[in-house]
């Protein structure tokens, strides 16, 4: 026989309790429930409605809208084929909720629409501790504002689910990368700039200077990043207005205390961004440092099918990722909840008795437990104990005659007899 089958490496099961993997503590499944309530709660304090969205998509939708130059399409995308229909697991939310937002003609809801997201994404990347193939985000994307205040609300939002996450230190980056009129501009001066160089660049960044000279702003390599040095900027070339908003969302984050530094190297791995861009940080993660990311994509529509612009701005960050934050930062996380109470019954009546009883008290909003397997007041006793219930109702059949059963207190070990008809009543905490 072959042995048991395992889950595809950088996917994860998510588990009643915490499990180490891949050189980690993963949440167990009620911190993911907490994070999940955690996200609906601030994003409500924010005015934002929750949209869901499929996570099978047309592959098409994802290389218009995140690029055919990106990474991500180029390498990540799981797509098939299934009939005449190319598929995708959705490897981010943006594009498809601009789809939904243009299908179902959201705009006419009215005024701007604020949405927000909680769902699996898919990245065919090597796993490693904070980059898995089958990740988690939650995300925000406000639509239909030009206002660089909708930027510094993306970003805002982002910084509270820092806050309520208690996530730790962290570094907000923040660019703009103009308007589709410089960009073009900017990629001439940088092709020229590293005209004379390309001898020295790696295979992927002379590739990239054909394809999307912008991503080598991007390098790890450290002979690039010293040519970069002396590179064009791509602030130098930012037109009177997206100079204006840039300035402007600065001066929104400035007024809220939002902290943040410019960096001018700043790109991301998605092309359908123009004006601000901003990546949070945090050092706690390792190579994987980026906790969350987004920006203004009032190009997108266009992209997709729309006869105009949207403007659009969002963000979104990882769940996985926040979590090993939260880790590093020592911030703890909630475990699984134990049972208000447990049931041991002694004798063959008070077993079924058991059984009714626990259906009467859950429907009175108790958590309630009490043994499947195990007839022996021992063993109960032992499951009792195990599931950390601070009281247990003991009872036998002759108690049940007298229609009593005895509630224990676990932790100081005090016993009081409780009439049958008042349990509940006595129970609740
Ligand atoms: P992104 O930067 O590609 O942006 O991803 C956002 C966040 O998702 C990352 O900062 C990271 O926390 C998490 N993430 C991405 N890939 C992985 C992975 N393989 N494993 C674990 N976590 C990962 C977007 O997806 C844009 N849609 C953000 C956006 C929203 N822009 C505008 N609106």
């Amino acid at each position: 026989m072959s042995a048991p089958l395992q889950h595809i490496p950088g996917t994860f099961d998510i588990l009643p309790d915490a499990q180490g993997t891949g050189g980690s503590d993963l949440a167990p499944a009620a911190a993911w429930q907490w994070a999940e309530r955690t996200v609906r709660d601030v994003a409500g304090r924010f005015g934002f409605d929750e949209i869901r969205t499929p996570i099978l998509e047309p592959t098409e939708l994802i290389a218009r809208g995140v690029g055919g130059a990106t990474d991500i399409v180029q390498k990540e995308m799981f797509a098939f084929e299934k009939g005449d229909t190319q598929y995708v697991l959705r490897p981010e939310v943006t594009a498809p909720v601009m789809r939904a937002y243009l299908e179902h003609r959201l705009e006419q809801r009215g005024g701007v629409q604020k949405l927000f997201y909680i769902g699996p994404c898919f990245r065919a990347e090597r796993p490693q501790k904070g980059r898995f193939r089958q990740f988690h985000q939650f995300g925000c994307e406000i639509i239909g504002s030009s206002d660089a205040r909708a930027d510094a609300e993306a970003i805002a939002f982002m910084m509270a689910m820092c806050d309520a996450f208690s996530v730790g230190e962290t570094r907000l980056r923040l660019n703009s990368l103009g308007d589709a009129d410089s960009r073009p501009r900017y990629r001439e001066a940088l092709r020229a700039y590293f005209a004379p160089y390309t001898a020295d660049l790696t295979e992927t960044s002379r590739q990239r200077l054909e394809t999307n000279p912008l991503r080598i702003l991007d390098t790890k390599e450290e002979r690039e990043r010293r040519l970069l040095e002396d590179a064009p900027r791509l602030t130098d070339f930012l037109g009177d207005a997206a100079r204006a908003h840039y300035a402007e969302v600065k001066t929104l984050l400035g007024d809220a205390g939002i902290a943040f530094v410019e960096d001018p190297f700043l790109v991301r791995g998605l092309d359908y961004y123009g004006r601000t861009a901003f990546e949070l940080e945090s050092d706690a993660l390792g190579a994987q440092s980026a906790l969350g990311g987004g920006g203004r994509y009032d190009g997108l529509a266009e992209e997709i099918g729309a006869r105009a612009p949207v403007p659009a701005v969002g963000m979104a960050a990882g769940f996985e990722r926040f979590f090993l934050a939260m880790q590093a930062a020592g911030t703890v996380m909630p475990g699984t909840p134990t049972p208000d109470v447990f049931l041991v019954a002694i004798g063959e009546r008070a077993t079924r008795w058991a059984f009714s009883q626990a259906q009467l008290l859950r429907r009175a909003g108790l958590r309630t437990g009490y043994d499947l397997r195990s007839t022996s007041m021992k063993a109960q006793m032992r499951e009792a104990n195990r599931s950390g219930a601070p009281r247990v109702v003991i009872a036998g059949d002759t108690e049940l005659d007298a229609q009593q059963a005895t509630v224990k207190d676990m932790s100081s070990g005090e016993q009081t007899t409780v009439a049958l008809d008042a349990l509940a009543r006595h129970l609740r905490p």
